[in-house]
C-alpha cells in the first residue's frame, strides 16, 4: 500500500509506505560514505516517518557500522554472546546453529517492543540488515506510536501524560524468554528496572508518541502488577491495530532503519528449518521526556 506523495531530498527519492509509518528510500548506496546532506535528509525522514526502507543494499559489517555511526554512538548489547566476533556493535539475530550453539539471538522479539526501552537512555534507532531469510514468514511488523497516541481518546491522553511505566528486561526475560539460558547476575546488574514517561516527546519534531509495551513494562509506577497488566495489554493491543502498522517481508539486501522513539516492532513466526540471518546496529539515544504543549 502506498499513500501520499513522493519527495526528493539530497539526490534521493522518498516514498511513503503507509499513511501511518514508513518511507522507502531510493537512490542511495549504503556501502558508500554518505554526505552530511544525505544524512540530514535521512534523519529528517526517519523522525517524520519512523521507518526507512532501503532495498538492494550490499554492505560489509564495517560499512553497516560506518553508516549507523553517522546517527550517533552505537550500543554493545548486554547479550554479548550474540554480537559479531570482532564487531561488538553488530548484534546478530538468527536461528542458525553452528558448532552446537546459536550464533545470534533466536526466538525472541515476538512481542511488541522498542529496542532497549529498559535502559535509562534507550536506543534512538536500529538499522536491521537482512543477509538470509525464509521464503515465507519471518517478517517484521512495525507500529507507529505517533499514530497510536493521536488516536487515543482525550481522557486516556490526560491520564497517560502523568503516568510512568517501569521497563524491566529481567522481568521480560524471565516471562517471555524462558527458552534461553537465564541472565547472569552480572547481566542483571547492568539493567535494573527503569521508569519512563508513558508518552514521550520526539526530540526532533516535538510529536508525542505512546511509549510502553505489555512485554517490556512490568507495571505502571505506583500501581500493582495486577492492576497494571490488563491496562498494558489493552493499550498495546490498541496501539498495534492494523491501521497503525506495516509488515515488512524481507529480501536479502534490505536495510530497515527504524526509530525506537516513535515505533514498536515484533518478529513474525517462520519455519525453523529455514535459515534467517540478520545483523542489527543499535544507535544510542537520549533519556525519554514528555513536554506538554504550551
Ligand atoms: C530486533 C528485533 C525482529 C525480527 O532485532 O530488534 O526485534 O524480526 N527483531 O527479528
Ligand atoms: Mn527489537
Amino acid at each position: 500500500m502506498k499513500n501520499g506523495e513522493s519527495w526528493q531530498a539530497a539526490g534521493m527519492s522518498f516514498t511513503p509506505i503507509t499513511s501511518a509509518i514508513g518511507a522507502e528510500v531510493e537512490g542511495v548506496d549504503l556501502a558508500e560514505d554518505l554526505s552530511d546532506e544525505q544524512i540530514a535528509a535521512l534523519r529528517q525522514a526517519l523522525s517524520d516517518h519512523s521507518l526507512l526502507l532501503l532495498r538492494g543494499q550490499s554492505v560489509s559489517p564495517e560499512q553497516h557500522i560506518r553508516f549507523s555511526r553517522r546517527f550517533g554512538d552505537l550500543e554493545k548489547h548486554v547479550l554479548s554472546d550474540f554480537c559479531l566476533p570482532g564487531h561488538p556493535e553488530i548484534f546478530i539475530v538468527s536461528n542458525i546453529v553452528e558448532n552446537g550453539r546459536h550464533i545470534g539471538a533466536y526466538g525472541g522479539a515476538k512481542e511488541w517492543h522498542s529496542d532497549l526501552s529498559y535502559m535509562a537512555e534507550p536506543s534512538l534507532g536500529s538499522a536491521f540488515y537482512c543477509l538470509e531469510c525464509p521464503s515465507e514468514g519471518g517478517e517484521t511488523e512495525f507500529a507507529s506510536m505517533f499514530a497510536a497516541y493521536d488516536a487515543l481518546d482525550d481522557d486516556r491522553k490526560t491520564w497517560l501524560a502523568s503516568q510512568r511505566a517501569v521497563h524491566d528486561y529481567a522481568y521480560h526475560y524471565a516471562t517471555f524468554l524462558s527458552h534461553r539460558k537465564p541472565l547472569t547476575e552480572e547481566q542483571k546488574a547492568k539493567i535494573p528496572p527503569i521508569a519512563h514517561p508513558c508518552v514521550r516527546t520526539h526530540p526532533d519534531n516535538g510529536r508525542p508518541a505512546l511509549y510502553l509495551s505489555y512485554a517490556l513494562v512490568s507495571h505502571f509506577e505506583g500501581m500493582s502488577p495486577e492492576e497494571s497488566r490488563p491496562l498494558l495489554k489493552e493499550l498495546t493491543e490498541f496501539a498495534t491495530q492494523p491501521q497503525f502498522t506495516y509488515k515488512h517481508a524481507w529480501r536479502p539486501g534490505d536495510m530497515v532503519f527504524w526509530d525506537n522513539r516513535s515505533a514498536m516492532h515484533r518478529a513474525c513466526p517462520f519455519d525453523d528449518n529455514s535459515r534467517r540471518l540478520m545483523y542489527r546496529t543499535t544507535i544510542e539515544g537520549d533519556r525519554p521526556f514528555f513536554k506538554t504543549a504550551a
